[in-house]
């Protein structure tokens, strides 16, 4: 296994929007097990295919406390969300530091491939649902501070450009 760079904003890569899986074979399993690895690694809840740099529809999920409940998701698509929605704070591995309020419907209903290809259903309400949404807005090519105010996220531009400036000096 290795662990894979995470695209930092606001590189423009992030707004990528993803092709769909054509094939769940081994070299996307072997994908698969190294984004598991980097979220583990970074301290992550989520991760998408975007954030390193693969624009194919894929993410990985973990919200357990244990951190042993990975959650593969390929392909996804939400089929039904509550009108009901509640604001959480959010974060990103693509941009650290950083956490703000994000409204997100409650509760969602999506089908999606496991990593053997083998489509499921799942209603996610809670962390589990905001997680899935913040990821497949990746697989769109959207950010999560695209939800902020234009000044909040001009802020956060200059922020993460100037401490990658001086990450690289
Ligand atoms: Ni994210």
């Amino acid at each position: 296994m290795a662990l894979l760079t995470i695209l930092c904003y606001p590189d423009p890569r992030l707004h990528t929007v993803a092709e769909p899986v054509a094939q769940v074979d081994d070299s996307l399993r072997t994908l698969i097990d190294d984004m598991i690895e980097t979220m583990y690694d970074s301290n992550g809840v989520g991760l998408a295919a975007t954030q390193v740099n693969v624009h194919q529809r894929l993410v990985v999920i973990d919200v357990s406390e244990t951190r042993d409940q990975p959650m593969t998701l390929i392909n996804p698509e939400i089929e039904w969300a509550s009108d009901e929605s509640h604001t959480n704070e959010e974060g990103c591995l693509s941009v650290p530091g950083v956490y703000d309020q994000v409204e997100r419907a409650d509760l969602i209903r999506i089908k999606a491939l496991d990593r053997n290809g083998k489509s499921f259903k799942l209603e996610a309400e809670g962390m589990l649902s905001v997680c899935i949404q913040h990821e497949m807005d990746h697989l769109m090519g959207k950010v999560f501070v695209e939800y902020l105010s234009p000044l909040k996220r001009n802020r956060i531009r200059t922020k993460l450009l100037k401490s990658q400036r001086e990450s690289i000096r």
